[in-house]
Formats: C-alpha cells, sequence, structure tokens
C-alpha cells in the first residue's frame, strides 16, 4: 500500500477532515476538567490546528506536530490571526525523537489516517513522547473502513493495543461533528510507570 502524500493533499486543498472547528468531543472534555494542572500537551497529526488552538484557550502550553509542512503553515496563520499562543513543528511523530517529554498526547483523526500495518508504531510513539505517568487522551474513529484514510479501529482494538502500556481512567462516546455522530470514542489512558 503506498503512503498517504500528506503535503500534496494540503497543497491541493483535498482536506475532507478539515472541519474548520475543534472536536467536539475534546471542548467538551476541556470545559468539564478545568481541575487539570495546565502542563506540556502534544497535539500529533495535527492538520491545521484547531485542537491545538482548544488547548492554548484553555491555558496549556502546546505543540501541533504534523508531517505536512503546509498544514504547520496553515496552523500558524490561523494562530497569529486570533491572537493565540501555540507552537507549531513539522516532522513525522511515528518516527522523531520527542522535542522534549509530555505531560499529555491528544490524538484525534492520526490513529485513523496512517497505514494500519504501522499501528503499533503509533503505540510506541506516544509512549515515547509522553513522560511516564503522563496522560494520553483519544478520540477514535469506530468505522469500518479497510480502504482508507480514513483506516477504521474497533473498541476492543483500542484497549487490546493500549492496556499492556497505559491504565484506562475513562471511556465514552464524545459529542461529535455531525457527520461522525455515534462513531467516535473517547479513551482517557494514564501512562503506566515503568
Ligand atoms: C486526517 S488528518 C487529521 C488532521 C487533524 N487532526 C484534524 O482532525 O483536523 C491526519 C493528519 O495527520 C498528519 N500526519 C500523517 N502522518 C503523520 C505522521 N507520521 N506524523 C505527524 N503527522 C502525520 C497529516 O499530515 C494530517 O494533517
Amino acid at each position: 500500500m503506498q503512503n498517504t502524500d500528506w503535503e500534496g493533499r494540503y497543497q491541493s486543498r483535498d482536506m475532507p477532515w478539515e472541519k474548520g472547528e475543534p472536536s467536539p468531543g475534546l471542548v467538551d472534555f476541556l470545559a468539564a476538567h478545568p481541575e487539570l494542572a495546565r502542563t506540556p500537551v502534544l497535539v500529533p497529526g495535527c492538520g491545521t490546528g484547531h485542537d491545538v488552538r482548544a488547548w492554548a484557550k484553555a491555558g496549556f502550553p502546546v505543540i501541533g506536530y504534523d508531517i505536512a509542512p503546509s498544514a504547520i503553515d496553515l496552523c500558524r496563520e490561523k494562530t497569529r490571526e486570533l491572537g493565540l499562543t501555540a507552537a507549531f513543528v513539522p516532522g513525522d511523530f511515528l518516527a522523531d525523537p520527542p522535542t522534549q517529554p509530555f505531560d499529555w498526547v491528544f490524538e484525534h483523526t492520526l490513529f485513523c489516517a496512517i497505514d494500519p500495518g504501522r499501528r503499533e508504531e503509533h503505540v510506541q510513539a506516544v509512549i515515547r513522547w509522553l513522560k511516564p505517568g503522563g496522560q494520553y487522551l483519544a478520540v477514535n474513529y469506530l468505522i469500518p473502513d479497510t480502504e482508507g484514510p480514513p483506516f477504521g479501529t474497533t473498541r476492543e482494538e483500542q484497549i487490546e493495543r493500549y492496556s499492556p502500556h497505559f491504565d484506562l481512567v475513562e471511556e465514552w462516546v464524545p459529542r461529535s461533528y455531525e457527520n461522525r455522530t455515534g462513531l467516535e470514542r473517547m479513551f482517557w489512558w494514564k501512562r503506566k510507570e515503568p
């Protein structure tokens, strides 16, 4: 299978995942948890940065990371326009060494975007970028599609892949974009101490 040309998709503006707003599930999570310490967050596969800006608005120091330099340009432009503070870095989340240890990794439509044969690399990357005891918050797309991206996953797969390395804090069905209602599930994980 050929890997997706993400940079080409941004250059040709072929971005059907672009919703113009952050994940509703993330917005609700942040509103429901004002008690959380404002510690560093990484948003890998951040696209044009809506979720990064949601974390920034809630007061978290946050870095958006994306393999497509054109996505990073769009992130910086939009964030500047809105007068928010967030950093954006181009890079490969699956392959790169962490730029710093993070307290949070937030996943939204990166897992479903990568080739299913690389899913173990995703698990290992989340572990690598997080501090021990760090938290992994995911909005997973539970669709049956095998011809992607997006490639579907199941609740069972998420539990099987992440529970050896993470304790599950909570899982729920979030509020979603209109065309994804009932198709998403959020998982809040805490990385196990070594
Ligand atoms: C389906 S889009 C979702 C973007 C954003 N999360 C959203 O929901 O709008 C997947 C994103 O992951 C990025 N991406 C794919 N593979 C990546 C990798 N290995 N490292 C970092 N970003 C990656 C793509 O460039 C793209 O922006």
